[in-house]
């Protein structure tokens, strides 16, 4: 319930910043721009605010041409239950083919305070969400523990060369 709370109060706040105040380059970029409840917890996708210059919160962008590597280092920092991650990362496979919009920067799967997030650097359009299960496996396979952070760099990604992350953040890990 408080999860929905703050969701509502940040939402509201983002479009009260859109409109009496120039956008940030801060976490705040971001806003929600779907939840699809998920058995107990919800799906949540963030999502650029328009009119914005996407901050790149957590990595710089990988050279182009994209090897498609995914070359993963895992982190200790923003950390996320195991347990959601292997939901998130399953679900990405099991719903490959739903697609999302409103170019799209994290998904989360969670509630408050437990969550865990697959991100990515910027942003690429509309793509299936099966587009973000290799390298979110990957990090969870390389980084796997009671908790887990990590990154995947040279991600091609709908087109993109991203950093790809799994986190406890939709903001991205490091
Ligand atoms: C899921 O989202 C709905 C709508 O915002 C909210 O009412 C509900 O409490 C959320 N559930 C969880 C587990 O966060
Ligand atoms: C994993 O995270 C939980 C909750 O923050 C914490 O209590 C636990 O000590 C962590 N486990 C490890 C091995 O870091």
């Amino acid at each position: 319930m408080q999860f929905s709370h703050l969701s509502v109060a940040a939402v509201l706040a983002l479009v009260a910043g859109l409109v009496y105040a120039a956008p940030t380059e801060s976490d705040g970029e971001l806003f929600i721009s779907k939840i699809i409840p998920m058995g107990e917890y919800n799906l949540t996708i963030w999502s650029d605010v328009p009119g914005t210059t996407p901050a790149n919160a957590f990595d710089v962008r990988a050279p182009v041409p994209c090897s498609g590597n995914n070359d993963v280092t895992c982190s200790g920092s923003h950390q996320a239950n195991s347990g959601i991650c292997n939901q998130l990362v399953n679900q990405l496979n099991s719903n490959s083919g739903v697609v999302i919009g409103d170019s799209p920067r994290s998904i989360c799967l969670g509630q408050s305070g437990n969550q865990c997030c697959v991100s990515w650097s910027a942003a690429v359009g509309s793509m299936p969400q099966g587009d973000l299960f290799n390298a979110a496996k990957k990090i969870f396979s390389t980084c796997f523990g009671d908790n887990i952070s990590g990154l995947a760099r040279n991600v091609n990604l709908n087109g993109g060369c991203v950093t790809e992350c799994l986190s406890n953040r939709a903001t991205g890990c490091s």
